[in-house]
């Protein structure tokens, strides 16, 4: 195969899995673990998946972490790396670029009192919700109780601030509006 046949053959694969293979196909190198998963979910390998929700056709690429009680859309597109924390929601449609990391504490501490933080009593959790048709580029970092509106497009290596009204597109790491 021809390098860059391979290259698109590759960059399919990272958003679907090697062999094609489904969601709970008892691959051992997927960790997929109290999910509720949507008709023709697509997911690769090396995924840590655990009490959330993926909608019908969406396509998580390889090492996603998505976290419990996230939920994502219907023909949503996760690619390799991204990190989906509680407390964050994609409607349909949503594009994850590679790397993109979601957070839900906005000022997160190891300890307390002396003892290790475990609880979530303990800390004020923030959700961030995705509008339908918005695309997050490569490496961007969404602080917590953001809002990024249907359509947005945040630019490959933003760090957003604050929320994004739909159809805007914002770039670079100390966030403006363009
Ligand atoms: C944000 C984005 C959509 C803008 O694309 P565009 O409208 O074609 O923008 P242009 O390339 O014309 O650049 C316009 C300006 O924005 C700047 N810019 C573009 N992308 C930027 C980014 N991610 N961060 C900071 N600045 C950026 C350019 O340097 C240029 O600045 P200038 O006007 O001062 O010269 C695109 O650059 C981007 O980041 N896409 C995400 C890519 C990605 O992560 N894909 C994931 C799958 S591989």
């Amino acid at each position: 195969m021809k390098e860059r046949d391979q290259l698109m053959a590759d960059k399919a694969n990272m958003a679907g899995g090697t062999d094609g293979a489904d969601a709970g196909s008892g691959s051992s190198k997927k960790n997929i673990v109290d999910v509720k998963l949507g008709r023709d979910v697509r997911i690769g390998d090396f995924v840590n998946l655990y009490g959330c929700e993926i909608g019908d056709e969406s396509m998580v690429g390889p090492f996603v972490e998505i976290q419990r009680g996230a939920v994502i859309g219907r023909r949503c597109k996760i690619q390799s790396h991204s990190f989906i924390c509680t407390g964050v929601s994609l409607g349909d449609d949503v594009f994850i670029g590679h790397g993109v990391v979601f957070s839900n504490d906005k000022h997160p501490r190891s300890s307390k009192d002396g003892k290790l933080i475990r609880s979530q009593d303990d800390w004020t959790l923030l959700e961030t919700k995705v509008g339908e048709g918005a695309s997050i580029g490569n490496n961007a970092t969404i602080l917590p109780g953001i809002e990024i509106g249907a359509g947005a497009v945040i630019g490959a290596g933003a760090v957003v601030v604050k929320s994004v009204p739909p159809g805007k597109t914002v770039l670079g790491p100390a966030m403006r509006f363009k």
